[in-house]
């Protein structure tokens, strides 16, 4: 157990410093209030709308990376996407949040598209190309060295680097495609019928392009 004077959450002023909040982080909320304002204008009812429920025709898996937001990059409105979203867009079998997230979105939203998003330039995909040490990420990313060694041949046979790198991060993507089918909430929906299509997309930063590797399933 921790000595109480290390770990105390609940202890009031005492352990409680003054933060100075920066402009950047007050720009967050300015940000939100004109969005508001602007939705508003062209529709009073645009927020009592989204209240009543949500109906989402996609669950997509993305990265972390503050880059590669979905709904920006794709236009999608409130509504349009479910999202689950972690370093280098895995789909783990042992991984409950994502799990979760994919069981909700198949057994109860009744999503008919999952996909996964995965986007060049990818830190996590790099890091595991590495041969460094970073800790407790480590294993996160054995998932990526996993695809790396089921790709092995095909990878090395790239002599250049950076191409190396592209298409590791689409070799991944289709992976976790493989992932998502082989999970138990897909299973159970392919027996029943009524499965989501599964797709994987990889998003280029250098040019904003969203492709579809057209591994759908
Ligand atoms: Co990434």
């Amino acid at each position: 157990m921790l000595p109480q004077a290390q770990y105390n959450p609940g202890s009031g002023k005492k352990y409680r410093k003054a933060v100075t909040i920066p402009s950047s982080y007050k720009k967050l909320f300015e940000n939100n209030r004109t969005w508001v304002e602007g939705k508003k204008r062209g529709d009073k009812d645009y927020f009592s709308r989204l209240s009543k429920g949500q109906k989402p025709e996609f669950f997509l898996i993305g990265c972390s990376d503050s880059r590669v937001s979905p709904d920006l990059i794709t236009g999608a409105d409130p509504g349009v996407l479910f999202i689950h979203r972690n370093i280098a867009n895995l789909a783990v079998h042992t991984d409950l949040n994502f799990l979760s997230a994919l069981q909700y979105a198949v057994e109860v939203l009744r999503v008919k598209h999952v996909v996964v998003k995965g986007h060049y330039y990818c830190g996590g995909v790099r890091a595991a190309m590495a041969d460094d040490y970073y800790g407790l990420i480590d294993n996160w990313l054995m998932n990526i060295r996993d695809v790396i060694r089921l790709h092995e041949e095909e990878l090395n046979a790239i002599t250049d680097e950076e191409q190396r790198f592209r298409r590791l991060v689409e070799l991944n993507v289709i992976e976790q495609v493989k992932n998502v089918r082989g999970t138990s909430v897909m299973q159970k929906a392919i027996r029943n019928g009524t499965a989501p299509q599964v797709h994987g997309w990889v998003y280029d930063l250098h040019e904003g392009l969203l492709k579809d590797l057209e591994v759908s399933q």
